[in-house]
C-alpha cells in the first residue's frame, strides 16, 4: 500500500465520526452546565475549564474521557484548594453516574458519566507560568496554546498518536515514559504533518533543543537553566514548554521510546503499511521450545494482584523485578532478562537466568594474615590457605537458585516496590514452567517479541 492510502485507511478508523461528535459536545455542554450551577449554588469562585484532547479536538474515535478542571482563584490557599476542589468534584459527581476519590499530586474525583469517564481536577486558574503553582495548572495554558497554533491539523494529531500507541511509545506514564499527547501535538505544531514529524526524527535527535516559543531568546536565563538541567539528565530530547520556560515537555521520554520512534519512523517511511498503527496481535509460539533452544532457565515469582492502581503496581512490579535481578546477579547468577505484568487476578516476575544450580561452594579472599582481622578470618574458616600475603577460605554455600532466592527475601535483602514485599515472599516460585494463562508472555519474553524493534 502507499502511504496515502495507508493514512486514509487509518483515518478513517481514528477520526470521530459526526455522530461521536455530537454526542462528546452535548455530553462537554451538559457537565459545563452542571459544574457551573453546583459552583453557583455552593457559592465558590471557582471556574469550569475543559481541557485535555477533548478540548484540544485531538482524540482518537472512541477514546473521549473528560477532563473538567475546576480552576479556583490564585489568592485561594493550596490547603483551601484541595478541600473545596475534592469537596466541588464530589458535589458535580453526586450528579452524575458513580464516582471514586483518586490521588495524584492532590486528590481529585474520576466519575463515570453515560459511559464515559470523567476526571474533576482543582487546580489554580493562572494566566501565565509565573502563576503556576501545582503540576495540573499547566494544562489550561496547554489547552490554550494547542488551540491557537494547531490550525486544522488536528487529524495530523490523531495520526501521531495512533502511530506511537501502535508501536507502543505513547502515554508519559511513569510506567511507560514515552511521548504525551501534548508532547505529539508540539511536534506536529513545530513540523507541520504527522509524515513530516517522521521524516524529522533523526534531526530531531541531533538537534535536540525545541523552542516553539522562543523562549531561549525571550527569558534566555531560565530556559537555559532548563536546558543544562535536561543536558545533565542526558534526556533524548528537549522540548521548552511553550507555556512555560522552566519544564521540558519531554522530561519523561525514555530513550528506550525514543528509540522506538526513531527506528519505526524510518520503518514507516520506507515501507508504509497499516500494522505500524494497528499492530496484529503477535501468534505465541512455545516457550519451552525457547527455553531448550536457548539453553537458559525462566524464573516465576507469581501471587495475587494486589489492588493497586497502574501508577502504583506497575512500578512497584518493575523496582520488585529489578532488585531481584539485582540479588541473583550478586550471587553469581546472570540475568538474561526480566518482565513483569498481571492478568486479571495474579500478577508476576519473570527472569531469564543462566542456570538453575551454582557450585557449592564460593571462594572468599580475606584480609592480610598478620592483622587483627586476618586472624580472625583464620579462626573462623575451616579451609583457609594464602595467596602472597592475603588470606583465602573456601565456603559452603546454598547452590540452587529457588533456595538462594528464598533465603534472601526471608533476610530482607532483596529491594522490592513497597506494597509487594509481604505478596512476593508469599508467591508462589516456578522454574522453566508457567501455568497455561502466562505461556504466551513467557513465550514473548523469552524470544525477545515484546520489545524487539524489528516485525
Ligand atoms: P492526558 O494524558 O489525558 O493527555 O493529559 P491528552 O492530551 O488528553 O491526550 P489523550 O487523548 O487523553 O491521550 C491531559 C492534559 O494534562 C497535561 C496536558 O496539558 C494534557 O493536555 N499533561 C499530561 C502534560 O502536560 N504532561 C503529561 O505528561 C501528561
Ligand atoms: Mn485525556
Amino acid at each position: 500500500m502507499d502511504v496515502k492510502a495507508v493514512i486514509s485507511e487509518v483515518l478513517q478508523r481514528i477520526r470521530p465520526t459526526e455522530e461521536e461528535r455530537a454526542f462528546v459536545k452535548e455530553l462537554m455542554d451538559e457537565l459545563g452546565e452542571i459544574a457551573e450551577r453546583i459552583i453557583d449554588e455552593l457559592g465558590l469562585e471557582a471556574k469550569p475549564y475543559f481541557v485535555g484532547s477533548l478540548a484540544k479536538d485531538t482524540y482518537l474515535a472512541g477514546d473521549h474521557d473528560v477532563d473538567l478542571f475546576l480552576a479556583f482563584p490564585l489568592e485561594t490557599p493550596l490547603e483551601e484548594l484541595r478541600e473545596k476542589g475534592l469537596e466541588l468534584g464530589k458535589v458535580i459527581a453526586e450528579r452524575l453516574d458513580s464516582y471514586e476519590i483518586a490521588y495524584a499530586e492532590h486528590p481529585y474525583v474520576r466519575a463515570s458519566y453515560k459511559g464515559v469517564g470523567v476526571d474533576l481536577v482543582p487546580c489554580y486558574d493562572v494566566k501565565n507560568w509565573r502563576d503556576v503553582r501545582t503540576a495540573v495548572d499547566r494544562s489550561i495554558l496547554h489547552t490554550r496554546w494547542v488551540n491557537e497554533h494547531i490550525k486544522g491539523k488536528n487529524d495530523e494529531v490523531r495520526l501521531l498518536k495512533r502511530f506511537l500507541k501502535g508501536i507502543k511509545a505513547y502515554g508519559s506514564e511513569v510506567y511507560v515514559r514515552g511521548f504525551s499527547g501534548y508532547l505529539a501535538e508540539i511536534l506536529v505544531i513545530k513540523y507541520g504533518s504527522f509524515l513530516d514529524v517522521l521524516r524529522n526524527a533523526d534531526f530531531m535527535l541531533r538537534q535536540k533543543i525545541i523552542d516553539p516559543e522562543n523562549w531561549l531568546r525571550k527569558e534566555p536565563e531560565i530556559a537555559m537553566k532548563t536546558v543544562r538541567r535536561e543536558v545533565e539528565e542526558d534526556r533524548p530530547l528537549i522540548v521548552i514548554d511553550p507555556v512555560d520556560p522552566r519544564r521540558n515537555v519531554s522530561a519523561n521520554l525514555s530513550w528506550e521510546k525514543y528509540g522506538v520512534f526513531y527506528f519505526k519512523s524510518e520503518g514507516f517511511l520506507k515501507e508504509p503499511s497499516i500494522e505500524f498503527f494497528f499492530p496484529p496481535v503477535a501468534t505465541p509460539g512455545d516457550y519451552a521450545d525457547e527455553l531448550r533452544r536457548k539453553g537458559t532457565h525462566l524464573l516465576t515469582i507469581l501471587f495475587d494482584r494486589p489492588e493497586l492502581v497502574d501508577d502504583v503496581l506497575l512500578p512497584q512490579l518493575e523496582k520488585s523485578a529489578r532488585g531481584i535481578e539485582t540479588a541473583l546477579e550478586r550471587e553469581g547468577f546472570r540475568v538474561f532478562g526480566r518482565n513483569y505484568g498481571y492478568s486479571d487476578k495474579k500478577a508476576f516476575i519473570m527472569l531469564e537466568v543462566d542456570r538453575l544450580e551454582r557450585p557449592a561452594v564460593k571462594i572468599h579472599p580475606g584480609p592480610e594474615f598478620f592483622t587483627e582481622r586476618g586472624r580472625d578470618f583464620y579462626r573462623k574458616n575451616e579451609r583457609v590457605w594464602l595467596v602472597g600475603k592475603r588470606l583465602y577460605a573456601e565456603k559452603k554455600v546454598t547452590e540452587n537458585v529457588l533456595d538462594i532466592l528464598s533465603s534472601l527475601l526471608e533476610k530482607n535483602q532483596v529491594s522490592l516496590g513497597k506494597n509487594l514485599r509481604e505478596v512476593v515472599k508469599n508467591a508462589d516460585f516456578l522454574v522453566d514452567y508457567v501455568p497455561g494463562e502466562l505461556g504466551g508472555e513467557a513465550y514473548l519474553f523469552l524470544s525477545r517479541k515484546k520489545d524487539s524493534l524489528k516485525g
